[in-house]
């Protein structure tokens, strides 16, 4: 079941959740969208209310805080892309999942790697709360085992999402610079909030003290969205819209029957939605060309 979105935030409803949940809602999964994170506290109300646990779809929200505590880190799972568009982004694809449940960490460790050696026999161990003889026997080949006992067992299905050394080497280099370029994005998010306001569109608010987005994306709603872009894009600025369509309209959940109407704000922000160049390397120069194209576009 899908859940509307908030229009102050884009982000999960609370109220919706809540009118969602059967006795088949296995979890709640939310989305830091754009990099604002969710309602975090009444989110977690609510799964301890129903006893689900809640997974953080973190993808555009790494560096982002909620009471001062970091997106990825406030449910039970936290999911991270680093697909290269992405504020930590890597030079091909490469993820991370976060938790502080041990036993759910190791069931993910066997999980991205065919749930094969030793990390398939402890996710077997935690999950089927079983002894596992093999494990009790770890001496190396040198140390006189014939081979490594668990090596080439597999435990359960799982598949392959290891990430590449290569990947995480550049991420290891460019994660120093990520609270320095997510300040620069919370800069330019600031001075486009500021700047715009006043324009028949809404800008979002950058004021909010209780959490901190890494601003993945800034997105303004603008009744002329198509005219927008493409006046933008003419006069060489890279804007865009994300999402055209919501998830329930996607035709990869055709056979759930959504219909259009049945999520309105999702699908209103849908239609709405342009979002602006935010990258740290966007000068000050660039920042106020984009802001004057903008503003001529209204004038
Ligand atoms: C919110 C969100 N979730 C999930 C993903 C998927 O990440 P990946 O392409 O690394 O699997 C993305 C990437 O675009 C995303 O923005």
């Amino acid at each position: 079941m899908f859940a509307d979105i908030d229009s102050a935030n884009f982000n999960i409803d609370v109220c919706d959740i809540r009118k969602k949940i059967t006795n088949k809602t296995k979890a709640i999964l939310l989305v830091h969208i754009f990099g604002m994170p969710a309602d975090m506290k009444e989110i977690r109300e609510l799964a301890d209310e129903f006893g689900i646990p809640v997974i953080e779809d973190a993808c555009q929200a790494i560096g982002s805080e909620y009471h001062g505590k970091k997106a990825g880190a406030l449910g039970n799972i936290g999911c991270f892309s680093f697909y290269p568009t992405k504020n930590l982004g890597a030079f091909g694809d490469g993820g991370m999942l976060t938790t502080d449940d041990d036993n759910l960490a190791e069931i993910c460790r066997a999980l991205k790697g065919h749930a094969a050696g030793k990390n398939g026999a402890k996710a077997y161990a935690a999950l089927y709360h079983q002894d596992i003889p093999e494990l009790k026997d770890m001496r190396s080949v040198s140390e006189g085992n014939l081979y490594d006992p668990c090596k080439y067992y597999n435990y359960f299905i799982g598949g392959n999402s290891r990430l590449d050394s290569m990947q995480a080497a550049v991420l290891l280099v460019k994660l120093k610079y990520l609270d320095i370029y997510n300040a620069k994005r919370g800069m330019i998010a600031e001075r486009y909030s500021k700047e715009l306001k006043g324009l028949p569109i809404d800008v979002p608010n950058t004021a909010t003290d209780d959490r901190k987005s890494c601003w993945h994306q800034y997105a303004i709603l603008c009744n002329k969205k198509e005219e927008l872009i493409q006046y933008l894009q003419k006069n060489g600025i890279g804007a865009g819209t994300f999402y055209p369509v919501p998830l329930h309209l996607q035709k990869a959940f055709k056979q759930l029957k959504y219909a259009e109407g049945d999520l309105p704000v999702a699908e209103k922000v849908c239609r709405k939605s342009v979002c602006l160049p935010i990258f740290p390397e966007l000068t000050e120069e660039e920042q106020e060309y984009i802001i004057c194209t903008i503003k001529h576009f209204f004038e």
